[in-house]
């Protein structure tokens, strides 16, 4: 690994010894040669795996056309993917404003919510994680990330998550907003039950508190469904998506109701880059493709496998739903992964140590499938 040649980078420097050079759907390739199954997806966004030709296509025709025009004009390409996204929500999310990260995202709803409640106070879940800008470190259960800026967050309320009666005690009065991951990824992928989504958003709802679902990692198929936001009875305001949306073109989204979008002046949201037209054509193809290829179906199906292929394994539970997976295993999850590694397939640990996620492409093969269940099985039989 030519650690050397990159002295100039600052953050978080690589989690594997390796040099990534190409990728072709759910594999990619190293300097040296050596091929990966990509379990993990770059952090979630290779949704419709590497360098998918129908997204290589669009990309290369709009930017023939043209690279970059901001939002000072209208740009056919920008109204034809909101309008392909918001055939896609619920109906009662139907608005949305294009930036370029999850955390701008979130930052975003949080700022809606605070200025059109007027109230101070946010509600958030032990175990989340939102974003590094100044809200969502607010609202990130992370000290070692927020700690430093404590001074300048607003109060925030913490709740255990997806724990029955939560709520007990809490003011949703004095709450802007409460905001949550329908599955918490990075926290161990722990999945919030539907009944209790329910309750929480009535309860917030009574009170005159918006809520938000970050659906960064859950949405655009990943969970088998478009959105947790589509699932029966589940009513946010608003819906923020990043990650895969337009397959790794940095796009996000910050999607709102009929009303909330009323509230707004044109000067409340602005961006540089959001809504781009490489990025809008790149968001159009993402579509395409998972529905060409029937991906939430196969999602479903490969996912199901999956589940009921680990959950025998020697000390092993597999948490989450879809393609946004945990493996509890006997030992730590950076022992699953280095293990993993070491046979060729890349997979992500979390904040729970003895969970390892699992975010591989929607368009992930069953033989691909199949040869990551041979190769967990073998290392759980060697670890006895
Ligand atoms: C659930 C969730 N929300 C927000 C974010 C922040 O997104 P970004 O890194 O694009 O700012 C992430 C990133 O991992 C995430 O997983």
């Amino acid at each position: 690994m030519p650690s050397d040649l990159s002295p100039h980078l600052l953050g978080q420097g690589p989690v594997w010894p390796i040099e990534i050079v190409r990728g072709r759907n759910d594999r990619v390739w190293d300097r040296e040669g050596r091929v990966f199954y990509d379990f993990y997806g770059g952090h979630a966004v290779a949704l419709t795996g590497h360098a998918h030709t129908r997204i290589r296509r669009a990309i290369n025709r709009e930017m023939r056309k043209l690279i970059f025009y901001s939002t000072s004009t209208r740009l056919n390409v920008r109204e034809r993917a909101a309008a392909t996204l918001a055939a896609h929500l619920p109906d009662r999310l139907s608005r949305m404003f294009f930036c370029n990260s999850g955390a701008e995202a979130n930052e975003n709803a949080l700022k809606i919510a605070l200025r059109l409640t007027g109230r101070e106070r946010l509600i958030a879940f032990r175990g989340s994680f939102h974003g590094r800008t100044a809200l969502t470190l607010a609202v990130t259960d992370d000290p070692r990330l927020n700690g430093p800026f404590a001074r300048y967050a607003p109060r925030v309320d913490w709740l255990p998550f997806a724990e029955p009666a939560t709520w007990e005690g809490v003011d949703f009065h004095k709450a802007a907003a409460v905001i949550l991951e329908p599955i918490q990824s990075m926290g161990g992928v722990r999945v919030a039950p539907d009944a209790w989504l329910g309750e929480l958003i009535a309860r917030a709802h009574a009170a005159g508190c918006l809520v938000i679902f970050d659906e960064i990692q859950t949405g655009l198929g990943r969970t088998g469904t478009w959105f947790c936001a589509s699932r029966p009875g589940l009513e946010p305001d608003m819906v923020t998506l990043a990650k895969g949306l337009a397959s790794g073109i940095p796009v996000a989204a910050t999607i709102v109701t009929a009303d909330i979008a009323s509230a707004l002046e044109p000067h409340d949201l602005g961006s540089t880059f959001g809504g781009g037209p490489v990025a809008m054509a790149a968001l159009l193809a993402t579509f395409e493709v998972l529905e060409r290829e029937d991906c939430l179906h196969s999602v479903r199906e490969i996912s199901q496998k999956m589940m009921t292929a680990i959950n025998p394994l020697p000390g092993c539970a597999v948490l989450g739903r879809g393609f946004l997976l945990g493996i509890k295993g006997p030992r730590t999850g950076r022992w699953l992964c280095d293990e993993l590694f070491s046979r060729g397939f890349l997979a992500g640990p979390s904040r729970d140590p003895l969970v390892t996620r699992l975010l591989p492409p929607l368009t992930l093969r069953p033989r691909s499938a199949d040869r990551f269940l041979d190769a967990l099985s073998e290392i759980l039989g060697e670890a006895g």
